[in-house]
């Protein structure tokens, strides 16, 4: 009967717990690479210091979503810390941004007037009025991590500068932590007076093959691996480095691959060879999609 066999995960039968290569940016899973480090690290300083503005930059798959839920986890240990997460930053107008800004902090607003219509001076006083009694009169830090911050658009980043007049003379009454692919870069490269603003900046760049290879020991090892054989072999290491180019999500995906071909092959071990396998039938299958879409504008 359909549905009535249980699959078990490929990660049980190999000897995990869990799904070693999940695509989620679990911060379970986060592994301390000298440029996840060192980016955490700078921004819980700026943080505590209430130095305004951080920007990461990272390529697609660097990790950026990872790190941002990794800092997240850390400052949900604190209590003198007030954050909200902006996933997809795209708003309509400033006013509608400010109103989730509004909403997501839970800032008090007169039950009997429409946020919706409200005006920006209103909108911007208001959050003013909430920064200051926060940071001065209850020394709490308030924080705003806007993900996927490429997505901003010229006039957001605007009123996110303008948000950051909002100071005193000796720190910022808000905190911004932008995380976005290189395109962020372009897009602010042109703004002199957003870039001036910017206390940190860093670009997450991918791993090189010691990390690489370290990712997958300690993702195999988080995922309470049982089993007493080394699983990927070092040459199987140097193959997926050589794949990936040390980008952590296709390091994630390949890997996912091989444990699923082994658990199909009823093998134990991965080696070069079937890294290279699974290699070429992925580049086949990207062949076979080129082609595809070349035909289809050829027609
Ligand atoms: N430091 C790390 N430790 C462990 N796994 C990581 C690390 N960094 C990234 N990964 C893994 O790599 C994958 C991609 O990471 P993530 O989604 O954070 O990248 P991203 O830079 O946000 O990508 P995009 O530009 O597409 O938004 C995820 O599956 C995540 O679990
Ligand atoms: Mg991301």
């Amino acid at each position: 009967m359909v549905g009535s066999t249980q699959i078990p995960g490929y990660y049980s039968v190999l000897g995990f717990d869990r799904e070693p290569f999940a695509t989620s940016p679990d911060p379970d899973f986060f592994y301390h690479t000298r440029e996840h480090d060192r980016a955490l690290t700078n921004l819980l300083i700026e943080l505590r210091l209430r130095r305004g503005l951080s920007v990461i930059f990272g390529d697609v798959g660097t990790g950026k979503t990872t790190l941002s839920r990794k800092l997240l986890h850390e400052l949900n240990k604190r209590g003198d810390m007030i954050f909200h997460m902006i996933l997809n930053p795209s708003f309509s107008s400033e006013a509608q941004f400010l109103s989730s800004l509004v909403r997501n902090f839970n800032i008090d607003w007169p039950e009997d007037v429409d946020i919706k219509n409200s005006d920006i001076m209103e909108l911007r006083d208001t959050i003013e009025k909430f920064l200051i009694q926060k940071t001065l009169e209850e020394n709490r830090t308030i924080i705003l991590i806007v993900d996927e911050a490429q997505k901003l658009d010229l006039s957001t980043l605007e009123t996110l500068r303008v948000l950051l007049n909002f100071e005193t003379n000796a720190h910022k009454l808000i905190q911004l932590v932008l995380l976005g692919q290189l395109e962020l870069y372009s897009k602010v490269v042109h703004m002199s007076n957003f870039m001036d603003r910017i206390s940190f900046k860093f670009t997450l760049n991918p791993l090189d093959v010691q990390e690489t290879s370290e990712l997958i020991d300690f993702r195999i090892a988080k995922a309470g691996y049982k089993g007493h054989k080394k699983i990927f072999l070092g040459e199987a290491v140097s193959e997926i480095y050589n794949y990936t180019k040390g980008y952590p999500r296709k390091i994630n995906m390949l890997c996912h691959k091989i444990l699923k071909e082994l658990v199909i092959q009823n093998q134990e071990i991965a080696d070069r060879a079937l890294v290279q396998e699974i290699i070429a039938k992925e580049q086949q299958w990207l062949s076979a999609t080129n082609d595809k879409q070349l035909e289809t504008l050829e027609t």
